[in-house]
């Protein structure tokens, strides 16, 4: 299984604070089978601003650590981007860090209350250019709730969609597992990510959210979701063949169209 969210490395952002906590939560993800993860580091205009150089030398420092412990984790970077305007800019300037090898996927989150006006557009001018943008935890940002035909629309644009697995387990409340469960069972998450800020009080995330995953899913999605879509964005291949079509079921209809007129509400 392939982590493609994951704060590991150390005293970057509020990820890890040092490297005694990316240790452990390395031989946490190896326990549970992740083969690979791409230590997401925060990029927050005006918060976190970590040069590009600095990144990588934090990771060759985690990756001679894993080494010198025998944890058997691959270990990747990028950055995990707040949208903003000036974001397609910097990308193209070579300022940000993408995921896999050839940088042609960028994790772009947004906040959990508001969606700005520039926000859809940023996100296809980026695919415009070859970057393929996966929108960081969705089942986590509220508006979105509300706006399933937006989130539908993502599949025809190209654009990817990363799965906390606390979401789904319940860790950030009712609404967003429900949201969560609701996005696994239409087929409309991509990828999967821990999210880990440091190591996780138990140690059975992976395998508890993959259990969720192939109930909700299918087997065949969990697979897709879990090692052959993000091994693809690790490799910098193409991906096109592997994304998930969407479920079009007729509670999909129902469930948007009663969203729609309804809004959402906290008994959802
Ligand atoms: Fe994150």
């Amino acid at each position: 299984m392939i982590d493609v969210h994951v704060h590991l490395l150390p005293g970057l952002d509020d990820g890890c604070s040092s490297i005694e906590e990316s240790i452990p939560l390395a031989r946490y993800l190896a326990s549970e089978g992740v083969t690979h993860a791409i230590a997401t580091v925060h990029h927050m205009p005006g918060i976190y601003d970590v040069p590009v150089a600095a990144v990588h030398a934090t990771l060759a420092e985690v990756r001679q650590a894993l080494s010198a412990e025998s944890i058997a984790l691959d270990v990747g970077v990028a950055n995990e981007v707040m949208i903003h305007q000036g974001l397609a800019e910097r990308v193209k300037r070579q300022e940000l860090l993408g995921l896999g090898a050839e940088q042609r996927y960028l994790l772009v989150e947004f906040s959990g209350r508001e969606i700005p006006w520039f926000a859809f557009t940023t996100l296809e001018h980026l695919t415009e250019f070859g970057v393929t943008p996966i929108v960081a935890h969705p089942e986590r940002c509220y508006p979105l709730h509300r706006d399933l035909m937006e989130v539908r629309s993502w599949y025809s644009k190209g654009i990817l969609a990363q799965l906390d697995l606390g979401s789904l387990l319940g860790l950030h409340g009712g609404r967003i597992r429900k949201f969560a469960e609701f996005m696994v069972r239409n087929h409309l998450i991509h990828l999967l990510g821990s999210d880990l800020h440091g190591p996780p009080a138990r140690g059975d995330m992976w395998t508890r959210a993959y259990r969720r995953i192939v109930r909700l899913g299918g087997e065949e999605y969990a697979r897709a979701v879990s090692e052959e879509l993000p091994r693809a964005v690790w490799d910098g291949g193409d991906i096109a063949r592997l994304v998930p079509t969407p479920r079009q079921s007729k509670a999909f209809s129902l469930f948007s169209m009663a969203r729609s007129i309804l809004g959402y509400t906290a008994r959802e």
